[in-house]
């Protein structure tokens, strides 16, 4: 099964096909991702209007490299998937109408994905594992701890109360005057900072409800760094790196107060899967693996480039909608906010 699929829902105008075989993982035949990072660094962040106005420009060209480079026409694509939300909706209204057009032309059945089922489903194309597994999705809009039990069917055990972690990141970025995006600015400055200059809060730490918190954490680093103007290039390296220590330790409690809910609701899972922008850390990638091995579970984290957004992703959630006959309509409506709880699965939800 080929699946063509399309991800314009942020700063990334991406496409990608995707081969399904059997029930183990996917086969990327290609990925092409085209980023509008120097539209926006400019503005210190995404401008949406920007991004929907980019998309349109790129597109149909994104498109036509993906099939390329896979070496296929359209009349060889099984179906088309396009992400049709969360997200900015001038981007997602670019990619779903497109997606709608090539289906509409072409007589191929339209997935309208989630992105954040995409991202979901990723451990799935790279490694083919099992569910229910324990799924951490830390991005620049959402960190949440979820029980991913089938395709369609997510259970969500805790979540942000305030800033997601890549926002802290971001803004983290801002304060410190790093650019545009955030996490990888800050981890490279963390490299040559000491984690142990500042001692900042981990707010929520040792709840049983594994919820996070990072707006206090925001708020400490921001009077520090206020309190000590004008920061030389070490003071700006610590604060980074104080600031990823406190992430990384609030990641490692909070996750092991999430596999425990997940292990008393729906018993062990397959393994513990990193999703989102955030797993491209190392430093996260790291307790990540130590969470894991604590709780004797196999840690899948997809390579950096299958973390942040891209067409892969969504081809694939496609390809696992279409073999379970999950397709859509062509009147199906974009959605700037579609949280994974409310997605519709095979079968129908007794609760
Ligand atoms: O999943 P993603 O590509 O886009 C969505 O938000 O959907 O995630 C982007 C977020 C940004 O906030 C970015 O700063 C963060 O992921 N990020 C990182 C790193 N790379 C990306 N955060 C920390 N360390 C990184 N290396
Ligand atoms: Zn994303």
């Amino acid at each position: 099964m080929l699946v063509l699929g399309i991800e314009t829902t942020c700063d990334e105008t991406a496409a990608a096909v995707v081969e399904r075989t059997g029930d183990g993982p996917g086969k990327i035949l290609s990925n092409i991702v085209l980023s509008q990072l120097s539209e926006h660094a400019p503005f210190g962040g995404v401008v949406p209007e920007i991004a929907a106005r980019a998309h349109v420009e790129a597109l149909d060209r994104i498109i036509a490299k993906a099939l390329m480079e896979a070496g296929k026409q359209l009349r060889d694509i099984d179906g088309i998937a396009a992400a049709a939300g969360p997200g900015l909706i001038g981007g997602v209204i670019v990619g779903l109408t497109t997606a709608k057009a090539i289906s509409l032309v072409n007589e191929k059945p339209l997935m309208a994905i989630n992105h954040l089922e995409a991202h979901a489903l990723t451990a799935r194309l790279t490694s083919g594992i099992k569910f229910p597994y324990c799924l951490f999705l830390a991005s620049g809009g959402h960190t949440q701890i979820l029980a991913v039990r089938g395709v369609g069917d997510y259970a969500l055990l805790g979540t942000t109360l305030d800033d997601a972690i890549g926002e802290a990141f971001d803004k983290t970025a801002k304060l410190l005057g790093l650019g545009y995006p955030g996490g990888p600015q800050v981890e490279k400055e963390a490299v040559r900072g000491n984690p142990t200059r500042f001692n900042l809060p981990r707010p929520m730490q040792r709840r049983a409800e594994p919820d996070f918190s990072l707006s206090g954490l925001k708020t400490a680093l921001r009077l520090e760094a206020e309190s000590m103007v004008p920061l030389s290039d070490q003071d700006v390296a610590d604060l980074c790196a104080s600031f990823q220590q406190a992430v990384v330790e609030l990641v490692h409690d909070r996750l092991r107060a999430g596999m425990k809910v997940f292990r008393a609701k729906y018993g062990t899972p397959t393994a513990l899967v990193a999703a989102g922008g955030v797993a491209a850390n190392e430093a996260i990638r790291k307790v990540l693996q130590r969470v894991g091995f604590e709780g004797g579970i196999k840690l899948v984290v997809p390579p950096g480039e299958l973390c942040t957004d891209n067409g892969a992703m969504i081809a694939w959630a496609g390809a696992e909608r279409l073999a379970l006959g999950l397709t859509d309509p062509l009147d199906f409506a974009p959605r700037a906010r579609w949280p994974l709880e409310e997605i519709a699965g095979p079968k129908p939800k007794l609760s």
